[in-house]
């Protein structure tokens, strides 16, 4: 696989073309922002710690038969993945009150949901990922209805994967963020994409609550770099 041109630079990671036209090399880079680009910062070897606990949950997902965008690790901060066009809509699955939600409805951190809940964000940083309606998807058109319904359904197949997943480990997943994108070669079929890492998600230690997440860094918790590492210890992935 050759890589050619850059194509996009986003906050957390770079997009190459290859000379396969569906597929490109995905780079993590350290840069760390939050409250969408607000705060700025580095974390050390953030890029090869998200890029190896975003390979194995990818992996791990498409072998239950999420259909992923993912297809291998290349190396230290590259991997390989289909090409495919951003559903410009965040998928936020929450099993606990935290983050906006706590502030949202005033609900204390750490409550437990009866059942998890899909919420829906615009993907824009010039407007705060600001919350939207299923009809708000529909009338502006991001997706299809079909679409909608087929990310609620792998929203809640990914939690149900994650969490018993996370469990084992001794961690708590309270919250996270997923992306979708339709394949370059079929514009038809839907697959997770972009990543899965402590940038996007909360992990918390089950037995002290811990922060093992990006919230380290929006909050000024410090430890930051640790709390990444200690993750990609507890899930065995450290090459
Ligand atoms: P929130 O509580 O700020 O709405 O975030 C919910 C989850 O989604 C949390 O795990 C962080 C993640 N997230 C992102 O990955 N990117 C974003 O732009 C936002 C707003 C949240
Ligand atoms: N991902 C967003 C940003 O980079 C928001 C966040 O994670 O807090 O600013």
């Amino acid at each position: 696989m050759e890589k050619r041109d850059q194509l996009y630079e986003g906050k957390a990671k770079v997009l190459f073309s290859t000379d396969d036209e569906n597929c490109l090399i995905q780079y993590f880079k350290d840069d760390a922002t939050a409250f969408n680009g607000v705060k700025k910062g580095t974390i050390a070897d953030k890029g090869v710690l998200n890029n190896l606990i975003s390979a194995r949950l990818m992996f791990l997902l498409e072998t239950v038969g999420i259909p992923v965008h993912f297809i291998k690790r290349l190396n230290d901060r590259e991997q390989l993945v289909r090409r495919v066009e951003i559903v410009p809509v965040e998928v936020v699955v929450r099993n606990r009150v935290a983050g906006s939600m706590a502030k949202r409805l005033g609900i204390k951190e750490g409550v437990v949901l009866p059942r998890p809940v899909v919420e829906f964000y615009l993907k824009s940083d010039e407007l705060d990922d600001p919350l939207i309606t299923l009809d708000h998807i529909d009338v502006f058109n991001w997706a299809s209805h079909e679409e909608v319904e087929l990310m609620i359904e792998m929203a809640h197949r990914v939690n149900d994967v994650l969490l018993g997943y996370y469990a084992n480990i001794g961690i708590h997943l309270v919250d996270y963020k997923l992306e979708f994108g339709r394949l370059n070669s079929d514009m038809d079929t839907l697959v997770l994409a972009d990543e899965i890492s402590p940038d996007s998600c909360r992990l918390w230690d089950m037995k002290t609550g811990k922060k093992l997440d990006k919230d380290r860094f929006r909050r000024d918790l410090g430890g930051v770099e640790e709390a990444y590492q200690e993750i990609v210890d507890r899930m065995g992935v450290s090459e």
